[in-house]
């Protein structure tokens, strides 16, 4: 290639490298009004003049959730409807408690990369990539793994003891859809979820008798 091309091409890849920075630097922040609609680039933002510190500060991971549930186990978002400076950032987190024997099912998070560390405890977690390759692990204390964007993917407590992990997310409204809560806590009609998924009509009646499905 001439020369001349190549810093010519060398200039704009400098350029668009630029381009997110400049960008982000059009505002410092966005704290979200949470009074206003939610659009898809995220909330209106508060006026300044009525932020303080603890418009930047979350409390609600400091404590282990309730735990007394069917999976035995809680997610605590610190999402922009929870914590409204990571609004237009691009990130965003949450605590996981697991009990004895909890599980956070298989689930997708269709807006965001997750990557989870440990924290207490031990967590078998994994994922299917698109090509049905499955990865998982047991993680100890200190361990981090990565869960790439809108793969479907579980954690599993591993232990005798409860487990805690942190997540973060690679958006500010990761969502959470969990699998079967979609196909037997929803409204879903029984003959298309059996019809869809290959299951029997009698097994997919008892899941939505365990996980209150309609229809
Ligand atoms: C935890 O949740 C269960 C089920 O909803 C409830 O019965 C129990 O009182 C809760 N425990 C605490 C400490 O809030």
């Amino acid at each position: 290639m001439e020369k001349a091309v190549v810093a010519a091409l060398m200039v704009v890849a400098a350029v668009a490298a630029l381009l997110p920075a400049a960008m982000a630097g059009v505002v410092d922040f966005c704290v979200a009004d949470l009074a206003a609609a939610p659009t898809p680039a995220g909330y209106p933002c508060k006026k300044e003049a009525a932020l303080t510190v603890d418009d930047f500060v979350f409390s609600g991971l400091s404590k282990a959730a309730n735990t007394t549930n069917i999976i035995k186990a809680a997610v605590t978002p610190a999402f922009d409807a929870q914590f409204p400076a990571v609004n237009g950032l691009g990130i965003s987190l949450a605590r996981l408690d697991l009990a004895p024997g909890g599980v956070i099912p298989l689930h997708v998070h269709p807006n965001g990369n997750e990557v989870l560390v440990v924290t207490q405890g031990a967590i078998a977690a994994g994922f299917v990539s698109s090509s049905n390759a499955v990865y998982y692990k047991t993680l100890h204390k200190g361990d981090v793994m990565v869960f790439p964007q809108g793969l479907l993917h579980f954690q599993i407590n591993a232990g005798g003891r409860s487990a805690v992990a942190l997540v973060s997310f690679s958006s500010p409204n990761p969502g959470l859809q969990i699998t079967s809560i979609a196909l037997f806590g929803s409204s879903f009609p029984s003959s298309l979820v059996s019809g869809t998924t290959f299951l029997s009509p009698a097994e997919v009646k008892r899941l939505k008798a365990v996980l209150g499905g309609t229809n």
